[in-house]
C-alpha cells in the first residue's frame, strides 16, 4: 500500500471516529490506529541495548564475584545475572565506560589475574580496582549471555597504536605479536567485535574536546582501527549530548569526518530537578513524577533534532544514531557511596522504559543502537545485587515485555489520546508503538502515564484479520512501589485480560500507571 493511501485511511477513520465520539458526548478520544499490512523499517535489536561500565558495584560484585567465589558462577562470573539477561535477550552490552574507558588501558586487564596491575577508578569513587575483569573476562560473558561486545577505546588518555593493537588483539586471525599474546593468554580463535566507539562524551570527561578537534582526532584513530580477518567494525564516533545539535553539525558536515564511522553517538538522561538537586528515586511527589515523564519524552524531539541533521548530510540513512546512554538518574540510595550511582528503581523507571523503548521504536530507521544506563547496581538498573541475591526491577520486566519487537518491523500507528495534566500543564497520558514480527504476530506496546485513572483505548485494526489476543501488564498500587532484597516479588507481570476484540477494533483499558504489551495472532 502506497503511504500516502494509509494516512489517508489513517485521517479518514479517524475524523469518523472523532466525530463519533463527539456525538456521543465522550469527554475524550482516546484512539490508536494500527495499519498491519503496511510494515516499516526493521527495529534494529540493538536498540535494547545495555551497558556495563567500572562503576561502583556494576562490574564487581554485580556481575564479576571470581572464580573461587561461593555465589554460583562460570569462570567468576555470576551465573544468576546472566540466566536473567538471557531471559530478556539482551542483544549488545556495552563496556568498560563511561567515562571510565577514556581512563581504561586494556593491556592492565590480560594475562594472568593475580600479575595484573591495579588501578585507581579516578571517576568513580576513586576505588583500586585489581583489573581481574578485563577482555576475556568481557568476552566471556558476552558469549554467556549470547550478545554482542559493544566496546568502547580510549580516545581521551589512550594512544591511537593502544586502540589499534586492542583490536588486532580481539579479532586478528594472523601471526602477529597482538594475536601470539592473545593466544599466550589463552584463547587461541579471534573473537568477532562488532560495535567499537572510538571514545565517549569526548567533549567532556573523555578530554574537553571540541567538536573541530574531536573531528580531526577520531579520524585519526579510526584510520588505524582495521578489519581483521572477516570481522566488520561497526565504528561509532563520540556524539553529542543532549541538544547539542552544533556537535553533531560539526561532525556530520565534513565528508572527511563522516567516512570514518558507522554510527555516531548521542547521550540523554532525565534528571528531574536538574544536576543539582536530582530527585530520590524512591521518595517523589506526584509533580516529580509527571516531570520524569515530560523529561523521558524530550528524548523524541532530541532524536529528532539529530536526525534532521543526519538527514542533511545522509539522506541515505547509511549513518546510525547510537542512543549509548539514556535512563532516569536521580540521587544515589541514602547511605550508599556518592560515586556509585546506585538507586532503586520504582514502577515510575517502568514507564519510563516503555516511553523510551516506544520512542526509539518509532525512530527505527535512524536509531539503530541503544544502551540503558546501566545493566547492574548503577542508575536505572534492570539487576540489583546484594552479595549472593538478586532482584529483577521493574524496568528489568519491562525489557522482557517489549523484547517481541526486536528485529520486527515498525507499524504505522496513528495516535490520539488526551493530555495527563498537572497543574496547568500536560503531556499525553499514553506512549504506544506497534510491530509486525516474521510470523505475522501484531505486538502492540502501550503506557498509561496517569497514576489516578484508568484509560480506555480504542484500536482500529486496518489490514489483516486477527483471532487471538493475548496480553500482559505491571502495575502496582502505588506509583512508588519497587522489588527489594526482602520482597523481590512486589512488581511483576500478570496476564493481561482487559481488552474486547469486535469487528477489526481492539478497546483495551489500561490500568492507571500501567505497561501492557498485547500480542494479536491470525
Ligand atoms: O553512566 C554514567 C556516566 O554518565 C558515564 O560514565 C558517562 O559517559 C556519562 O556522563
Amino acid at each position: 500500500m502506497r503511504k500516502s493511501l494509509v494516512i489517508l485511511i489513517v485521517i479518514i477513520f479517524s475524523a469518523s471516529f472523532i466525530t463519533n465520539a463527539q456525538k456521543e458526548n465522550t469527554p475524550a478520544v482516546n484512539q490508536l490506529v494500527i495499519i498491519t499490512n503496511h510494515a516499516g523499517p526493521v527495529i534494529s535489536k540493538d536498540i535494547y541495548g545495555h551497558f556495563s561500565e567500572h562503576l561502583g558495584t556494576c562490574i564487581y560484585g554485580g556481575i564479576w564475584v571470581g572464580k573461587d567465589s561461593k555465589i554460583p558462577n562460570t569462570d567468576g562470573i555470576r551465573n544468576d545475572v546472566v540466566n536473567a539477561l538471557r531471559e530478556i535477550k539482551i542483544p549488545n552490552l556495552r563496556w568498560p565506560g563511561g567515562c571510565f574507558a577514556d581512563t581504561y588501558h586494556w593491556m592492565d586487564g590480560i594475562g594472568p589475574q593475580e600479575k595484573r596491575a591495579s588501578i585507581i577508578n579516578t571517576h568513580w569513587g576513586g576505588v583500586v580496582e585489581d583489573n581481574s575483569f578485563g577482555t576475556h573476562e568481557f568476552m566471556k560473558l558476552t558469549e554467556l549471555i549470547g550478545c554482542e561486545p559493544y566496546i568502547s577505546g580510549n580516545v581521551g588518555s589512550g594512544t591511537i597504536r593502544e586502540m589499534s593493537d586492542w583490536v588486532e588483539y580481539l579479532t586478528s586471525s594472523a601471526d602477529s605479536p597482538m594475536t601470539r599474546l592473545r593466544k599466550q593468554n589463552g584463547h587461541e580463535d579471534p573473537w568477532k567485535v562488532k560495535y567499537f566507539a572510538i571514545g565517549n562524551e569526548n567533549w567532556g570527561c573523555g578530554g574537553n574536546m571540541t567538536p573541530d578537534f574531536y573531528g580531526d582526532v577520531m579520524r585519526q584513530f579510526s584510520t588505524y582501527l582495521k578489519d581483521y580477518s572477516g570481522n566488520g567494525l561497526y565504528r561509532v564516533a563520540c556524539g553529542a549530548s543532549d541538544n547539542d545539535v552544533e556537535w553533531t553539525e560539526t561532525l556530520m558536515k565534513e565528508p572527511k569526518n563522516r567516512s570514518m564511522f558507522q554510527g555516531i553517538s548521542l547521550h540523554y538522561y532525565s534528571v528531574p530537578g536538574g544536576w543539582g538537586r536530582k530527585g530520590s528515586a524512591t521518595n517523589f511527589t506526584e509533580n516529580e513524577w509527571w516531570e520524569t515523564f515530560r523529561l523521558n519524552y524530550d528524548m523524541d524531539r532530541i532524536i529528532t533534532s539529530h536526525e534532521a541533521i543526519l538527514d542533511r548530510y545522509d539522506p541515505r540513512k547509511t549513518k546510525g544514531l547510537i542512543v549509548d546512554e539514556w535512563g532516569n538518574w536521580f540521587q544515589v540510595e541514602p547511605g550508599t557511596n556518592p560515586g556509585f550511582l546506585y538507586q532503586q528503581s520504582t514502577l515510575r523507571d517502568a514507564i519510563t522504559a516503555a516511553i523510551h523503548l516506544n520512542i526509539f521504536n518509532q525512530h527505527a530507521e535512524r536509531v539503530k543502537v541503544a544502551n540503558l544506563a546501566q545493566v547492574v547496581n548503577v542508575l536505572q538498573s534492570v539487576i540489583l545485587t546484594k552479595d549472593d541475591k538478586i532482584v529483577l526491577t521493574p524496568t528489568y520486566h519491562v525489557f522482557r515485555m517489549f523484547r517481541v519487537h526486536q528485529e520486527a518491523q515498525l507499524l504505522n500507528t496513528d495516535l490520539r489520546c488526551e493530555d495527563y495534566v498537572v497543574g496547568d500543564r500536560g503531556i499525553p497520558a499514553i506512549s504506544a508503538s506497534a510491530s509486525v514480527d516474521k510470523e505475522g504476530k501484531v505486538h502492540i506496546s502501550i503506557a498509561n502515564l496517569n497514576p489516578n485513572k484508568e484509560i480506555t483505548m480504542t484500536c482500529p485494526v486496518i489490514g489483516d484479520t486477527f483471532k487471538t489476543v493475548t496480553g500482559e501488564v505491571l502495575t502496582a498500587n502505588e506509583m512508588a512501589v519497587y522489588n527489594s532484597f526482602e520482597k523481590p516479588e512486589n512488581i511483576k507481570p500478570t496476564v493481561f485480560n482487559g481488552y474486547k476484540m469486535k469487528d477489526g477494533i481492539l478497546t483495551i483499558t489500561m490500568p492507571a500507571k500501567s505497561v501492557v504489551v498485547l500480542e494479536l495472532k491470525k
